[in-house]
């Protein structure tokens, strides 16, 4: 399938995890990609091995030259910029909110909000005119609850979440559509506390969250580029201002095998039954 074919885009954060594996399902499915992102070996590497299809520049999503960069990159190559991913992310300041400082509040939304703040209005400036364009944005199911990382990348996380809805009401009338993903632990390093984690670690990793989400096992990468790859093809022509869940069940709540025996055990209904049934 070419679900993609003609079609260029960009992914933030590229180089790795979520990102790496939406530039090959892109690629796959008939894109052009640049991937931006700071990690340029891996990135670098990455593009190398799709060839043509695919290209790398060295982006700090937190400086908005860097972004306009891109963009403009995208339109001299190919002339036209049908998805923008922003994607690139880190898991910010951790720890209790007193030990948290101005610097690493600061950091953590520069990465985790300007930087999609400005992927979204650098991908409008050069849609607006074609009157199409699909920008996504990766959140996390951290932005629909609390109590699954740490405060402030949860807070970001809703941040986007709120930022894709209401740019989608401005961009829609253009054509263009917002959208975000809200992923579920996914096995990257990321996930795993650090950018150079092993196989290794993230195989312990999905062994040992394996039963946190109903479907249990954790997310794989390419299950979050499944989504991108919908949202950003023409099947989701309609869809905008929507954040799309992908994380095996875990925001409905708690396993089956994890809920407490009241709820699970099969028993007959004795008490509270109402009379005559
Ligand atoms: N892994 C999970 O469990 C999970 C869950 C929910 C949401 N997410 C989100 O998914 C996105 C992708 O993360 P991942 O899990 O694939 O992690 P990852 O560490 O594999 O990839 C993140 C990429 O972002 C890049 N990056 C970080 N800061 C950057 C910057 N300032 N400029 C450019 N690039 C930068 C890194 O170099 C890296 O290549 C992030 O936004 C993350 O918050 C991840």
């Amino acid at each position: 399938m070419e679900r993609l074919a003609g079609k260029t885009a960009i992914v933030t954060g590229g180089a790795s995890g979520i990102g790496a594996a939406t530039v090959r399902l892109f690629v796959e499915e008939g894109a052009r990609v640049l991937i931006a992102d700071t990690q340029e070996e891996r990135g670098q590497e990455l593009a190398g091995k799709l060839g043509d299809a695919a290209g790398f520049l060295r982006v700090d999503v937190t400086r908005e030259h860097d972004i306009e960069a891109v963009v403009d990159e995208c339109m001299t190559r190919w002339g036209r910029l049908d998805c923008m991913f922003n994607n690139a992310g880190f898991g910010g300041a951790l720890g209790s909110i007193e030990t948290t400082t101005v610097e690493e509040f600061d950091i953590t939304f520069d990465v985790l909000l300007k930087g999609v703040f400005l992927g979204i209005k650098h991908a409008a400036r050069v849609m607006r005119p074609r009157g199409a364009g699909s920008i996504l944005s990766t959140a996390s199911v951290a932005g629909l609850k609390t109590g699954e990382s740490p405060h402030l990348y949860s807070v970001a996380k809703a941040a986007v979440i709120h930022l894709t809805r209401s740019v989608a009401l401005e961009l829609g009338e253009h054509g263009i559509r917002v959208n975000c993903i809200c992923p579920g632990i996914v096995a990257t390093p990321l996930a795993a506390g650090s950018p150079k984690a092993s196989p290794e670690s993230l195989k312990k990793l999905a062994h040992s969250l394996a039963r946190a989400q109903a479907l249990g096992r954790i997310g794989q990468p390419e299950d979050i580029a499944r989504a991108a790859l919908w949202l950003a093809s023409d099947d989701a022509e309609w869809i905008t201002g929507h954040a799309q869940v992908v994380d095996g069940g875990a925001f409905a709540g708690r396993p089956w095998n994890r809920q407490p025996d009241w709820i699970t055990a099969d028993r007959p209904l004795k008490l509270y039954r109402p009379e005559g049934r």
